[in-house]
């Protein structure tokens, strides 16, 4: 077994080898001054079953291009089989036409994906459970929920003053499998509305029961408007203390300082997208998702 990165999220993959007790194997990446990426595979790799780590979050079409190099390179090198670990997958949020004349990018990246030659592929919280379906190839499709099951026990938050809150209503069957793993906690939806054109958030109203302490989960965090708007909401409806958990760090623009500012207490997110030392701040927390990463490796290629 053979485990290479790209640069999207070293860190990342440097935890998931030593959980591993592996080291990550030599490639090199190249970038001409004209921006063409080259990728060249440094070790030998003939009838290896290999592992590429990869998010593609920003910049998300350099790392794809990088990750796509990455896996022709060990397939050329004769490797027996190439394991995608993607934590985050760029492009699944348009996974239909929205709006007439779209292109539907997800099914784009899917079939570059599969045309490059990737046996199997490993990934974190998809934006919608039906993605694993879209493609041919098997994939594992792994939750950071247990994770921040975990921690909302150590926080002693699993007590009758609190609720899950999905901030809107495609994002319930997530906070379904978190409430779930916390005995059946109570759990409500924000209705929300996104406009198509500005990607202006607003959110309307909630469904469900609110209390005096509300945990909102997400599969990301992209300008911060979906979580600060459901905070901003269930504060004005008497909502004391506002927590967010989501999986995705995407943090785009000037999200780290809005969430800073915001009215929400502690921000939970995870490791499965690189976060530059610019874009942490104090109300963040990073939970890892290596080892959970480097265990489903073990446990696939047995
Ligand atoms: C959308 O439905 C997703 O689940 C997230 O809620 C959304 O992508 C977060 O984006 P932002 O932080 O820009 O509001």
């Amino acid at each position: 077994m053979k485990i290479f990165s790209g640069s999207a999220n070293e860190p990342l993959a440097e935890k998931i080898a030593k959980n591993m007790n592996l080291t990550i194997s030599a490639r090199e990446l190249f970038v001409f001054p004209d921006g063409e990426r080259r990728v060249q595979i440094q070790e030998r790799v003939v009838d290896e079953d290999c592992v590429v780590v990869q998010p593609t979050a920003t910049p998300v079409d350099e790392n794809y291009m990088e990750l796509f190099f990455l896996c022709d390179g060990l397939k050329r090198s004769g490797a027996r089989s190439v394991t995608l670990v993607i934590p985050y997958l760029g492009y699944q949020r348009q996974d239909h036409v929205f709006r007439t004349g779209e292109a539907v990018s997800l099914e784009v990246v899917i079939k570059f994906l599969e045309e490059v030659g990737i046996d199997r592929v490993i990934a974190f919280d998809f934006h919608s459970v039906k993605i694993p379906e879209l493609f041919k190839i098997p994939v594992d499709h792994l939750s950071a929920m247990p994770l921040f099951a975990e921690v909302i026990k150590k926080r002693g938050f699993l007590t009758e003053d609190t609720v899950l809150v999905s901030p809107d209503m495609g994002g319930i069957r997530r906070v379904k499998i978190l409430s779930e793993l916390l005995d059946g906690m109570t759990y409500a939806a924000i209705e929300k509305e996104r406009d198509l054109i500005t990607g202006k958030v607003e959110a309307r109203g909630i469904e469900g029961k609110t209390a005096r302490r509300a945990i909102i989960v997400d599969d990301m965090i992209s300008s911060g408007s979906t979580m600060i708007k459901a905070a901003e909401l269930l504060i004005s409806k008497g909502t004391e203390e506002v927590y967010v958990f989501a999986t995705h760090a995407i943090f785009s623009a000037d999200a780290p300082e809005l969430l800073e500012a915001s009215k929400i207490a502690e921000v939970y997110v995870t490791d499965t997208v690189y976060i530059p030392k610019d874009k942490y701040f104090a109300k963040l927390n990073v939970l890892s998702v290596g080892e959970m990463i480097a265990r489903e490796i073990e446990k696939i290629t047995q």
